[in-house]
């Protein structure tokens, strides 16, 4: 039987490959999609997911989120105004689609995902590839949500590395107190940070494959995926530039892994491709999961305690994915976006 999921993003290009994947895989039942602030306001991000609903003739009912992180500019010396992110932008505002003519729905998402959830058998998973803030806004309404939602895949974080600033990767920078309001709750939780979804990169050339399998769907996100492409190769002193220190089957190991200037992750959709063959991703660990709210220069910073020093009072709080398997991420794309 296929999977329930509910998807909360904030489209963003690779947010719509998510989108897209979730819809065409048959393994997946996407029961619905709540929007964010995140890569845009949340108007923008609402429009965007509703676009992609509409150009694959779906009926998945859209849900508008929350139009700011929990917290946002209280504390001393964060640095102010939300998105916070705009050097290496690979979205843009809106998604090169036709204008929605559908509409979201009139309850607000985070109401809707507590009602969802308290209703449901404990059956349905949540995909969250934006800021957190929609649930931890949930958990606080509702806390019992925790015990109900059955696991809760992250894109979020980064182990080793950042792409929002020199500590923290973007869906976790956005809105630190609400990453750590989901960190702490007892959600059963897979984590996959820069770590994993950077060695699921796509490469140029099997964009340009992509691009011919000839399907509307095929042909629109290799235009996103060849975005960003050319912004990273624009912007070199983004993530491809970044040097991973990692070695598969060690956490803390010293293999110097660089990334090529053709090829970029599709961070959201690895996120998709984990609920529908958790073997995409190819190494997990169990760790104390935190997030520093200081508003310092690791403000929104995934903290990741694999070797568990505080083990006799913190508890494992997620399970995180340090490795993936590129080939299968993209034959899996290929299989579902090419589909007649
Ligand atoms: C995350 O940040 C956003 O820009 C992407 O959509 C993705 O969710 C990657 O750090
Ligand atoms: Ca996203």
């Amino acid at each position: 039987m296929a999977k329930k999921v509910i998807l909360d993003c904030d489209p963003g290009s690779d947010d719509a490959i998510a989108i897209m994947l979730a819809m065409k895989d048959p393994s997946i039942d996407l029961l619905a999609i709540t929007t964010v602030n995140g890569n845009r306001i949340v108007p923008k991000t609402t429009e965007n997911a509703l676009r992609v609903v509409q150009f694959m003739k779906s009926k998945v009912p859209v849900y508008r989120g929350c139009e700011n992180p929990i917290f946002c500019n209280e504390i001393p010396g964060r640095k102010p105004g939300l998105p916070r992110v705009t050097l290496n932008d690979c979205h843009g505002d809106f998604l090169p689609l036709p204008e929605a003519r559908i509409t979201a729905e009139k309850e607000h998402a985070v109401f809707f995902l507590v009602k969802k959830f308290m209703e449901s058998d404990g059956d349905i998973s949540l995909a969250s590839v934006g800021p957190l803030t929609n649930i931890a806004m949930a958990l606080r309404i509702e806390p019992r949500i925790a015990g109900k939602i059955k696991e809760m895949v992250i894109m979020g974080g980064g182990h080793t590395g950042a792409n929002a600033s020199a500590a923290a990767e973007f869906n976790f920078y956005a809105d630190p107190e609400a990453a750590k309001i989901v960190m702490d709750s007892p959600i059963p939780k897979v984590i996959l940070p820069l770590d994993a979804t950077w060695r699921a990169c796509i490469t140029e050339e099997q964009n340009q494959e992509l691009h011919d399998l000839g399907t509307p769907e095929a042909i629109f996100a290799s235009t996103m995926v060849q975005k960003r492409i050319d912004n990273l190769k624009v912007n070199d002193v983004s993530e491809h530039n970044f040097q991973l220190r990692h070695t598969p089957g060690t956490v803390a190991s010293a293999l110097l892994y660089r990334y090529d200037n053709d090829r970029a992750p599709i961070h959201d959709a690895l996120a998709i491709a984990y609920l529908i063959d958790p073997t995409v991703i190819t190494e997990l660990a169990d760790a104390n999961v935190d997030i520093d709210t200081y508003g310092g220069p690791c403000d929104g910073r995934m903290v990741a305690d694999f070797h568990n020093t505080k083990k006799f009072w913190d508890p494992i709080t997620a399970k995180v994915a340090l490795n993936a398997d590129a080939e299968k991420f993209v034959e899996m794309l290929f299989r579902n976006l090419g589909k007649k």
